[in-house]
């Protein structure tokens, strides 16, 4: 994957994050598609991680990229969207294994869980590694649903 658009989120934890990503991805020639939120104030990650998510699977965006401090919540609001295959990663193993193995499309990042250097590693990852494929794997994500 070397273009297309990535749809990215988070809530008032991530966008400092959020903008060094969105730099990085425009810089290899992804659009990005910012769902927000853009600011400091207190927001509810549900409403960020479901807009990205619904981004995905409604095909305005290839992937999507959701932050939080954790990225557990975000990523909890993200996978309740049918479709969405959404991993909480910490490092370019995780992302690649991601999508090696779970095809996933989307990636939740901790802001305040992994420093920014480790977040281009998983971006890295998450947009240069293809679905592994293989009779075992897409068993697997069919089964769920
Ligand atoms: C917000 O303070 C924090 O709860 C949120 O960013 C995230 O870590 C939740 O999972």
């Amino acid at each position: 994957m070397s273009e297309g658009t990535i749809a990215i989120g988070s809530d008032h934890a991530g966008p400092p994050l959020k903008e060094v990503l969105k730099a990085e991805l425009e810089q290899r020639g992804f659009t990005v598609l910012d769902l927000g939120t853009h600011g400091e104030e207190s927001v509810d990650y549900p409403d960020f991680g479901r807009a990205v998510g619904e981004a995905v699977v409604s095909g305005k965006a290839e992937r999507g990229i959701v932050i939080c401090g954790t990225g557990i919540g975000i990523s909890i609001a993200a996978n309740r969207i049918a479709g969405i295959r959404c991993a909480v990663c910490h490092d370019a193993t995780s992302a690649r294994l991601a999508r090696e193995h779970n095809d996933a499309n989307v990636m939740a990042l901790g802001i305040r869980m992994i420093g920014t250097e480790v977040a281009l590693d998983c971006l890295d990852a998450f947009v240069t590694t293809a679905f592994s494929g293989g009779e075992r794997h897409v068993r697997r994500i069919e089964k769920l649903g």
